[in-house]
């Protein structure tokens, strides 16, 4: 089931992160796809209020460093960006997977190396830039907390 928000500011997707993140748990992955500028990294900065990291504001994306963890008080998160990575071997090399377990995982470019997920938990976000400010962003979880969740994060206007 695929459950699509439309989000109209940073402020909306920051809020819409934050929601999802009331429903993660350490061993849950979060995949973001979309194009630069789409707002993945706004709804990371969600994710990491949600899971109480205490300034969510320093929430960047880890575009060049490929890993940054944050403290939350609910949560470590565990932000990534593959966009450079070249091949699934440099992702096994790196030791990522390590991360699986230990908080919660949020990759950016995710749909790079989909089969390296294909056996977690995962809540898979899909963001379509549809205007300068407004963005759709599209729900598909899997496992049994994350099917139909996408319905519960729709913002009450
Ligand atoms: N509704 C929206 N949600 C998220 N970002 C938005 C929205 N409208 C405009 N933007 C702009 O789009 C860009 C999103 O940046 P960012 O979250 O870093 O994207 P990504 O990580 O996908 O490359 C920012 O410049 C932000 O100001
Ligand atoms: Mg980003």
């Amino acid at each position: 089931m695929r459950i699509k928000i439309i989000s109209n500011s940073t402020q909306e997707t920051m809020d819409i992160g934050v929601r999802l993140a009331k429903h993660l748990k350490a061993g849950d992955l979060v995949a973001l796809v979309g194009i630069f500028g789409a707002g993945k990294t706004y709804f990371t900065k969600g994710i990491a209020r949600g899971l109480g990291v205490k300034r969510p504001q320093e929430v960047i994306s880890p575009s060049f460093t490929l890993c940054h963890v944050h403290q939350g008080k609910k949560s470590t998160l565990y932000h990534l960006d593959v966009q450079r990575l070249k091949n699934p071997e440099d992702f096994v090399d790196l030791g990522i997977q390590d991360f699986f377990g230990h908080g919660v995982v949020v990759i950016e470019w995710a749909d790079k190396f989909r089969q390296l997920f294909e056996p977690l938990h995962i809540m898979k976000v899909v963001f379509k830039v549809q205007g300068r400010n407004k963005r759709e962003l599209s729900f598909s979880g899997r496992g049994k907390r994350f099917i139909g969740l996408g319905k519960k994060l729709k913002i009450k206007r």
